[in-house]
């Protein structure tokens, strides 16, 4: 296994702010980590960090093989950035943009052109090309500022929050871009505060807080940590809760609790499909009327509570499940 990054103990304060705490990272090539947690904790450090942008107090890191301290430019050329702002310029074009990327590169203006010409294609901006970007939407921002970080077609990719702030459709699209990316043999780093945004693009996830690595591991071997599965039973009438829970006991791998605002029976399982048919025909042939019934994993929401205990802090309602706790906190 070649690692593509590789960092150890990485600290840095900023004045009295503890920004990182002694991080190790490992990146193997040709696969994505995901840098997941929530504001101030670190991410955006440790990419600046790797790229060269700034050094770290202590610790010692490289990347394509070169030390992010002592060989910069070595770093800076195998090495693509995709910032958590926007590093293009408003008063350009989108061609004008990514050409002045490629002069910057030390392209030639005819070698600027032509790659300028295959990413605005590729990312479907060919139409937009000659506009100035004042007019592109978030998500054509985002696209351009991508197709900017790979003028110099970077073995080793960092993305610093890419779909923050775009809707879905455009999510969508740029994790499509990514996975393309990376099924081309790029090594991507991404941040994200979305959880699902790691769960779909990340091969490995490092979950950071307050500078501290608190968690690392593949996005099932998280999900794992929290606990299995579960059957979520919404009954029809309130007075069936009780019943409902003791009817269905035996089916679970531990006792089932209840949640009566919600009129729900939550039941741990470990059988995944074979234990909810047992218990919609347990319901049936006792005449309880089951308005929703659901089989349920554990997100990746419910491991970054579970680890942080942020929301925990936030809210008492510690009698809630955590999963419905995490469903609520991300709204
Ligand atoms: N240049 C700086 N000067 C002072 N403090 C800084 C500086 N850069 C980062 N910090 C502090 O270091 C900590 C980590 O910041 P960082 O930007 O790495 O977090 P982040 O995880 O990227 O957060 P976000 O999700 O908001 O982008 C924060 O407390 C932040 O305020
Ligand atoms: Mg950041």
């Amino acid at each position: 296994m070649t690692l593509a990054i590789k960092a150890t103990g990485l600290t840095k304060k900023f004045g009295d702010v503890v920004a990182l705490n002694g991080i190790d990272i490992e990146v193997e090539e040709g696969t994505v980590l995901g840098l997941l947690g929530p504001n101030g904790s670190g991410k955006t450090t440790i990419v600046r960090i790797l790229a060269t942008l700034i050094q770290a107090d202590s610790g010692s890191a490289s990347v394509g093989g070169f030390n992010v301290a002592t060989q910069q430019d070595d770093v800076r050329n195998v090495i693509g950035l995709t910032g958590q702002y926007a590093a293009v310029d408003e008063y350009l074009t989108g061609r004008e943009n990514l050409e002045l990327f490629g002069r910057l590169f030390h392209l030639s203006k005819f070698d600027a052109a032509k790659r300028a010409a295959e990413l605005l294609d590729r990312f479907d901006l060919s139409d937009a090309a000659d506009r100035g970007i004042k007019g592109y939407s978030g998500g054509m921002r985002r696209r351009l500022d991508l197709a900017a970080s790979l003028i110099g077609r970077p073995n080793v990719l960092f993305l610093d929050e890419p779909t923050t702030g775009l809707d879905p459709r455009s999510r969508q699209g740029m994790w499509k871009v990514i996975e393309e990316l990376v099924s081309e043999g790029t090594t991507v780093l991404l941040t994200t505060q979305y959880l699902e945004e790691a769960d779909q693009l990340a091969n490995r996830i490092v979950v950071l807080d307050h500078g501290n690595v608190i968690a690392k591991g593949t996005s099932n071997e998280l999900k794992s940590q929290v606990g299995g599965d579960r059957i979520e039973i919404v009954v029809d009438r309130v007075s069936d809760l009780a019943k409902t829970a003791e009817l269905i006991n035996g089916i679970g791998s531990a006792p089932a609790t209840i949640e009566e605002v919600t009129k729900t029976v939550l039941l741990p399982v470990s059988g995944g499909s074979k234990a909810i048919v047992d218990v919609v025909r347990k319901l049936d042939e006792n005449n309880i009327v089951i308005a929703d019934i659901a089989l349920r994993r554990p997100t990746l929401d419910d491991v970054f509570l579970s680890l942080t205990g942020h929301i925990t802090e936030a809210t008492p309602t510690l009698d809630t499940p955590k999963g419905r706790r995490g469903r609520k906190a991300r709204r």
